[in-house]
């Protein structure tokens, strides 16, 4: 339906706000992708512009994922239909859209971040103890190894081992899109991974710098 192409269209658009570029552009004069790793998330936000702007960056990616997937309901918008496979498939679809957009933003070269935050809206709005399992696993990792990358890494597969194990989903195709998701997480963050084996990763203290 008409419905259907306008909410991939607002999905890729919404997933395509470049936030940490804009971001740092508008207040700072800088583009963050020419600093630190390079990336357009909020990591790197944090990195080099500290904890004010890169909490901002993470809160509005998550958001953006969180709106894109919630526009399932102008797709299906009768009734009870909220937890049926087939409103699920939309969200996810919607969700991955958005993700992609933010991979590959219109709106600023296609040039974008790793999709993390996005996805995390997406989980927040599919299923939210599966969210709060995936940031538990974020957090943890983070307090115990200081690498954003790692932590992301875990907590993406922590979603469809958490949603199929914990919460016994009978939706099969949640597990192929997390499967899918943990395979897209591990690409976005290929350069993470080689520098987390070279031991050259850099570290992320929320609280206290390094001394
Ligand atoms: O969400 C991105 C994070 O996992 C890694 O970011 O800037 O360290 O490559 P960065």
């Amino acid at each position: 339906s008409i419905y259907l192409v306008i909410a991939v269209l607002l999905a890729y658009l919404f997933g395509s706000i470049p936030t940490a570029v804009w971001l740092g552009q508008a207040f700072y004069g800088v583009d963050v992708r020419e600093y630190g790793s390079g990336n357009a998330g909020a990591t790197n936000t944090f990195r080099v512009l500290g904890g004010g702007p890169g909490a901002a960056v993470m809160l509005i990616d998550i958001f953006k994922g969180w709106t894109a997937t919630n526009l399932a309901y102008i797709i299906i918008s009768n009734g009870d239909v909220s937890d049926t496979p087939q409103f699920v498939n939309y969200q996810l679809a919607l969700g991955v859209i958005a993700v992609i957009g933010h991979l590959f933003p219109v709106f600023a070269g296609f040039r974008g971040g790793k999709g993390v935050a996005t996805l995390l809206g997406m989980v927040l709005a599919i299923h939210f103890p599966a969210a709060m399992i995936c940031v538990a696993v974020f957090v943890t990792t983070l307090m115990i190894s200081h690498y954003v990358s790692l932590s992301s890494i875990l907590a993406g597969f922590s979603f469809p081992l958490s949603i199929a194990f914990i919460f016994k989903t009978s939706i099969p195709s949640v597990l192929l899109y997390g499967i899918a998701i943990c395979a897209l997480i591990l690409i976005t963050h290929q350069k993470n991974i080689e520098r987390l084996l070279k031991g050259h990763e850099s570290k992320i203290y929320l609280f206290k710098k390094k001394s």
